[in-house]
Parts: C-alpha cells; sequence; structure tokens
C-alpha cells in the first residue's frame, strides 16, 4: 500500500454534509483529495477550510449523472496526479412519496444519481485502480439500503440495488487489489432533508386534490413529513461517518459494510433475531411514532 502522502482520492457530492466531511478528513489525514460538486459555487467554505489548515484538497466539479462530467474529471485528476487510489460515491438524495404518486421518470432520476452515477464512475476508475493494482472504492448506502421504509420505496430500492452491486463486484476485483465497500449510516444531521424531493404527483394535503380525489397516502405522508424533520435535527455528526470512511480507506483488510450509529446497529441487531412482521412494527414505531399495521 502506498502511503497516505502519495494517495489520490475523488469524493463525490463534496458540497455539504458527509460528502464535505468525508473530503476533509481524508485531506486531514495526508490523502490528496479532490473535492467534487455538481456546482463549484458552494466551494467556497471546503476550500477556505482547506486552505487555513493546510490540507491537500483541491475541489472539482462533478456531476454524477452526467457522463462527460465523470470522464472530464477522472482525465483532470489523471494528468494531475496520474492516478487514483480512493473513490467515495457519497453524492445522492432521497425521493419521497407512495409509489402509486411517484412519476416513473423522477424514480429513474433517482436512479441515475444513487445507483446508474455509481455505475459510471466506477467503470471510469476500474481500468485505472486495476493498472495499478490498488484501489479503495467507498459506498454511501444507508440503513435503508437494508431495511424498508413508508413512503421511500423509489430511495430504498437505489439503495438495495447498491448493496447488491457491492456484494457482487467485490468477487470480480479484489483479485486486483480492489475493495469495495459499504458505509451505512442511520440518521445524520446534514442538508438531506432539505434536498429530499417529493414526487410532483404526490398529493400532500387533503385540499390539494381537486383533480385526483382524496388520496388514501395523505395521513401517512403528512406523519412521515413532520417526523423527519425532528428525527434528522437529533441525528449524528457527518464527521462520524467520516470518520468510519477513513477507517475502510487505512483498514489492510476492509469489511464489506460498515454501520455507522447507535439506531442503525441496533436496528440491524433487531433485524437479525426478528421475524419480519416485528421489523414492520419497529420502522412504523421508530419512523411514524407509533403506527403499525
Ligand atoms: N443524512 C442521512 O441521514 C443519511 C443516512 C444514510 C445515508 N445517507 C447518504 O449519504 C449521502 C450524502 O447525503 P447527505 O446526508 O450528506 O446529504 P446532503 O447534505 O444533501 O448531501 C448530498 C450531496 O450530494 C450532492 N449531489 C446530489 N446530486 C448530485 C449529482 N447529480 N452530482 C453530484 N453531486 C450530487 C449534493 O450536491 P448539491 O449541493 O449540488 O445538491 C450534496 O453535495 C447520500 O448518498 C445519502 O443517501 C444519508
Amino acid at each position: 500500500m502506498r502511503s497516505r502522502q502519495q494517495q489520490i482520492a475523488l469524493v463525490t457530492g463534496s458540497s455539504s454534509g458527509i460528502g464535505y466531511e468525508a473530503s476533509l478528513r481524508l485531506a486531514q489525514n495526508g490523502i490528496y483529495t479532490y473535492a467534487s460538486m455538481r456546482n463549484l459555487s458552494k466551494s467556497g467554505e471546503i476550500l477556505g477550510y482547506a486552505k487555513r489548515d493546510n490540507l491537500p484538497l483541491k475541489t472539482l466539479r462533478l456531476d454524477i449523472t452526467d457522463e462527460e462530467s465523470i470522464s472530464g474529471a477522472i482525465d483532470k485528476i489523471i494528468a494531475e496526479k496520474n492516478r487514483i487510489d480512493i473513490i467515495v460515491n457519497n453524492a445522492g438524495y432521497s425521493l419521497l412519496g407512495p409509489l402509486e404518486q411517484l412519476d416513473i421518470d423522477e424514480i429513474k432520476d433517482e436512479f441515475e444519481t444513487n445507483f446508474f452515477g455509481i455505475i459510471r464512475l466506477i467503470q471510469s476508475a476500474l481500468p485505472i485502480m486495476r493498472k495499478q493494482g490498488y484501489g479503495r472504492i467507498i459506498n454511501i448506502s444507508s440503513l435503508a439500503g437494508r431495511i424498508g421504509f413508508p413512503l421511500s420505496s423509489a430511495y430504498v430500492s437505489s439503495k438495495f440495488a447498491l448493496e447488491g452491486l457491492v456484494e457482487s463486484l467485490r468477487y470480480e476485483v479484489q483479485p486486483f487489489g480492489i475493495h469495495v465497500t459499504l458505509i451505512e449510516p442511520g440518521v445524520i444531521k446534514t442538508n438531506f432533508v432539505n434536498n429530499m424531493k417529493i414526487g410532483r404527483n404526490v398529493i400532500t394535503s387533503s385540499n390539494n386534490n381537486s383533480n385526483n380525489g382524496i388520496s388514501p397516502y395523505v395521513e401517512i405522508l403528512q406523519k412521515r413529513i413532520s417526523a423527519f424533520k425532528p428525527r434528522f435535527e437529533k441525528g449524528l455528526a457527518a464527521s462520524k461517518v467520516a470518520d468510519m470512511v477513513l477507517e475502510a480507506v487505512t483498514a489492510d483488510n476492509p469489511k464489506v459494510r460498515y454501520l455507522v450509529g447507535e439506531d442503525a446497529l441496533k436496528m440491524m441487531e433487531k433485524r437479525k433475531n426478528s421475524t419480519d412482521e416485528e421489523i414492520t412494527r419497529l420502522v412504523m414505531n421508530s419512523v411514524l411514532g407509533g403506527e403499525s399495521s
């Protein structure tokens, strides 16, 4: 393994939250880090931090849904550093709403960012990592990559897809010295809730349903939406996920999965020893506060 000072990392979605903290954590540990984001006008804060602490960090434009943007970013890193040791696939968002009311194009957009974008980036990086005989690909999944949550079928299925991708891909690339890892955070306090999208045809109130009649989902949707903000306000700091990213990057033999947060650990522990019916009650209680079905 190259020394940390010789390693080059690329992190996606570094404008806020987990990507921001993970970029800083890698750079604070001597790894030369490209903190990428789709909108470089958001780069001021992280660059200011890096400058103040003299960190090896540079920002780079990368929209994970845009193939040219991905190849441009990879080409730039290779031209400047001639290698990529670490990729942190972090960019993502949540689409909320009952499946019945979600537009198929919105679901495809969710997968473009949370799943196909990751495939594009991995496919661009693998030839480089394979030639190097070394690579670490860290993927920010979620507890929602292991357990389903109401009104989140699009988001949850994109994270389940990511879990399946990593579980399979790791066999293919391990012989070339490349490790692929999942990070599974519970609730983390970031911009996640503010950036969450509610499907455009989703009826969120019993007043705006003139064309569609009374939506049978309004009550559960309102409960879910109003529970989001307080839950995420109490969430774990994104720096804790960044610590886990660093652990996965620096471990000699990284694990396939790293859970982050008491909530995620407890839920998965219960998942191991519970029936599907018990987990249904637990999820309803935890995300809707008491309702069960
Ligand atoms: N917060 C949680 O509780 C939690 C829990 C489990 C997993 N996660 C996962 O953690 C990851 C990071 O989320 P976060 O909590 O840190 O939320 P966040 O603060 O909203 O950060 C999301 C980041 O993704 C970026 N992004 C979105 N679409 C993009 C695209 N097409 N190309 C490039 N960047 C894009 C956003 O950029 P803009 O600023 O341009 O929008 C932002 O930098 C996501 O994959 C999320 O699913 C979060």
